[in-house]
C-alpha cells in the first residue's frame, strides 16, 4: 500500500485577514517551506507516504531554487517529489494536479495546506483505518469539520482513498476547485470563487454522492500552525475541535531559540493533573522517606542527613524516590525519577511535543526521562543556574550537551510563596551571558545584574513550560505552608 501527502505553496503575499498579514512576500513562504521540508523529513504517518510539494508559483526563482535542491530526497516514509502548478484553483488546484499526475500511484490520499504542518505521529495510518472500517465513508478530515448543508472538511485538509477519488473525478473530471487564479485583495470576491468552489466544493462533493465525511479519530491536535494568523479564533476553534490548542510552529521556535522558553497553557487537562496528584500523594504515603531502603517496586534515597547513595539517582534502573537537603537548598524537596514506571502519566502525548521541540531547536539525538517534584514547604532553594553552559566546557562534556525540560504545573502556583520557577529570558546563549561564561555553579544573589529581568511563572495546573536549561533559571522559595506539585520531563541531547 502506497500513500502521499500532497503540499501546495505559493510564494507571494497572501490575504489580509483580521488586519493580520502572515506572509507579506516570498521570502516568508520560504521560511514556511523550510520548516515544512524538515517537518516531513521527520513526520511518521505510520505507512509508506511519498510527500508531494506543489510548487504553485514556479516563475519565482529563490523558491524554486530551493526545491530543486530537496526535490527527490529521502523522507521518513518515503521520498519528496516536487512539482510545478498554475495556481488555477490555488491548493486545491494544485491538490487536483498531483492526484492527475499520480493518480496509478497511491492508495491513499492526505492532502494538507503549506501553513496547516501535519505532525500527528500515524495519522496517514489512523485516517486509512477508519475509512476502512466504513465503505461509505468518503473523506476523514483531519482539521476541522464544517457541518450543515455545505459540510465540508476545513482547509480541504484530510485523507481519502483512490476509489472515492476516482468517484470525485468521474463526477467532476477533476478534483472540485474554481478555476481562477484568485484575486487576494478582495476578500468578498475570493469567498464566492475559491471558498464556494474550492475549500467547501473540495469535499462537499463526497457528501453530494452520498458518502460521509467524518473528522479523524485520533487523540489531540494532529497538526502544528505555522503563524498565530487569528490566533484568539483558531484557538477557541481547536480548544472546541480537539480539545487543546495547536502549537505554532514559527512562535515556538523563535521563543525557544531567542527567549529559551516556551510557555503552553492548558497542555495538560484537569482529569491528567488530578489523576497525576493523586496518584503520586498515594505513592508517597506507602513509604517511610526518612530512611534509603530497597523496595520491590522502588528506591527510597534520604539525603538529607548524608549521601547515602553516589551517581545520577536517575541513571538507576529501578524507580528512585529522594528526599534532598545535603547541598544546603532544597531541603526536605522530593523528586521521583522514572516516574512513568509508577504513575499513570500521559507519556505519548508528551514525547510528540518533544519530536516538535526537537525540530525547533534542530536537536536531533536525545534521551527523555520523567520525574516529579514535590516540594511542600521548601523554603530555602537554590539560587540562578544552569544545569548545561552554551558554550563547550573543556573536560566536561556533559556540560556542554543541550539539555532541556518540560516543566508541567501539576497544581495551581498563583503567588510567589508557593515556589513558582523562575527564568532570565536570553541567559541561554552566550551573547547573553558571556558575562557569566565560567560561572557553571549557581550565581549569588548579589552578583546577579538583576535587570536582566527574571520571569516569575505563576501558573494553573496544566501549563507547561518549555525551557532551555543553559539559561539562568530557579525555583523560588516558598513559605512553610506551600505546596508544589510538578512534572518534569528532561530531554538530553545524547550525542555531538
Ligand atoms: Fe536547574
Amino acid at each position: 500500500m502506497k500513500t502521499c501527502l500532497v503540499v501546495p505553496f505559493y510564494f507571494a503575499a497572501r490575504r489580509i485577514r483580521s488586519n493580520y498579514q502572515t506572509f507579506k512576500g516570498s521570502s516568508d513562504v520560504i521560511e514556511l517551506a523550510e520548516a515544512c521540508y524538515e517537518n516531513y523529513l521527520r513526520w511518521d504517518s505510520g505507512c509508506d507516504t511519498d510527500i508531494i510539494f506543489v510548487n504553485n508559483s514556479p516563475e519565482v526563482k529563490e523558491a524554486s531554487r530551493f526545491l530543486d535542491k530537496i526535490n527527490g530526497s529521502k523522507v521518513k516514509n518515503g521520498k519528496l517529489i516536487v512539482i510545478n502548478g498554475d495556481n488555477i484553483g490555488m491548493g486545491f488546484g494544485a491538490h487536483s494536479l498531483a492526484y492527475k499526475t499520480f493518480k496509478d500511484k497511491y492508495d491513499y490520499w492526505m492532502f494538507t495546506e503549506d501553513d496547516t504542518l501535519i505532525t500527528k505521529k500515524n495519522l496517514m495510518k489512523i485516517a486509512i483505518e477508519q475509512l476502512k472500517s466504513n465503505s461509505n465513508l468518503g473523506f476523514v478530515a483531519c482539521y476541522g469539520l464544517a457541518l450543515g448543508s455545505r459540510k465540508h472538511a476545513h482547509g480541504g485538509i484530510g485523507c481519502t482513498s483512490k476509489e472515492n477519488l476516482e468517484k470525485v473525478w468521474a463526477k467532476h473530471g477533476k478534483l472540485p476547485h474554481h478555476e481562477s487564479i484568485p484575486d487576494l485583495t478582495d476578500n468578498k470576491k475570493f469567498k464566492h470563487t475559491h471558498i464556494m468552489h474550492g475549500e467547501i466544493a473540495f469535499t462537499n462533493c463526497y457528501a453530494k454522492l452520498g458518502m460521509e465525511i467524518e473528522k479523524v479519530a485520533c487523540d489531540g491536535v494532529p497538526y502544528a500552525r505555522w503563524d498565530r494568523d487569528e490566533s484568539p479564533i483558531n484557538d477557541k476553534r481547536d480548544k472546541d475541535i480537539w480539545g487543546e490548542i495547536a502549537l505554532c510552529h514559527k512562535q515556538c521556535k523563535e521563543e525557544i531559540l531567542d527567549d529559551g522558553y516556551v510557555v503552553i497553557k492548558d497542555f495538560l487537562s484537569a482529569e491528567d493533573c488530578k489523576r497525576i496528584k493523586s496518584e503520586f500523594l498515594n505513592l508517597l504515603e506507602k513509604f517511610d522517606l526518612s530512611k534509603t531502603k530497597d523496595y520491590p517496586e522502588l528506591k527510597v534515597v534520604n539525603h538529607t542527613k548524608k549521601r547515602e547513595v553516589s551517581g545520577n539517582l536517575g541513571n538507576l534502573s529501578e524507580p528512585v524516590l529522594l528526599t534532598r537537603g545535603l547541598q544546603g537548598f532544597d531541603e526536605n524537596m522530593i523528586e521521583l525519577f522514572k516516574a512513568e514506571k509508577l504513575i499513570n502519566l500521559p507519556t505519548q502525548k508528551i514525547r510528540e511535543h518533544i519530536d516538535q521541540l526537537a525540530l525547533w531547536t534542530n536537536l536531533s539525538k536525545y534521551r527523555v526521562s520523567f520525574s516529579i517534584y514535590y516540594n511542600k514547604g521548601v523554603t530555602n532553594t537554590r539560587g540562578y543556574h544552569r544545569d548545561n553552559s552554551p558554550l563547550p566546557v573543556p573536560g566536561n562534556p556533559r556540560e556542554t550537551k543541550r539539555l532541556y525540560k518540560f516543566f508541567m504545573y501539576i497544581t495551581d502556583v498563583s503567588s510567589i510563596d508557593q515556589g513558582p520557577y523562575s527564568y532570565i529570558p536570553g541567559t541561554h546563549t552566550w551573547d547573553n551571558c558571556e558575562e557569566y561564561s565560567k560561572q557553571l555553579q549557581p550565581i549569588s544573589q548579589n552578583d546577579l545584574d538583576l535587570s536582566l529581568d527574571p520571569k516569575i511563572f505563576l501558573e494553573k495546573a496544566g501549563t507547561v513550560l518549555i525551557t532551555d536549561q543553559a539559561g539562568f533559571h530557579r525555583g523560588l522559595p516558598q513559605n512553610e505552608k506551600s505546596e508544589r506539585l510538578m512534572l518534569v520531563c528532561k530531554i538530553r541531547q545524547d550525542n555531538g
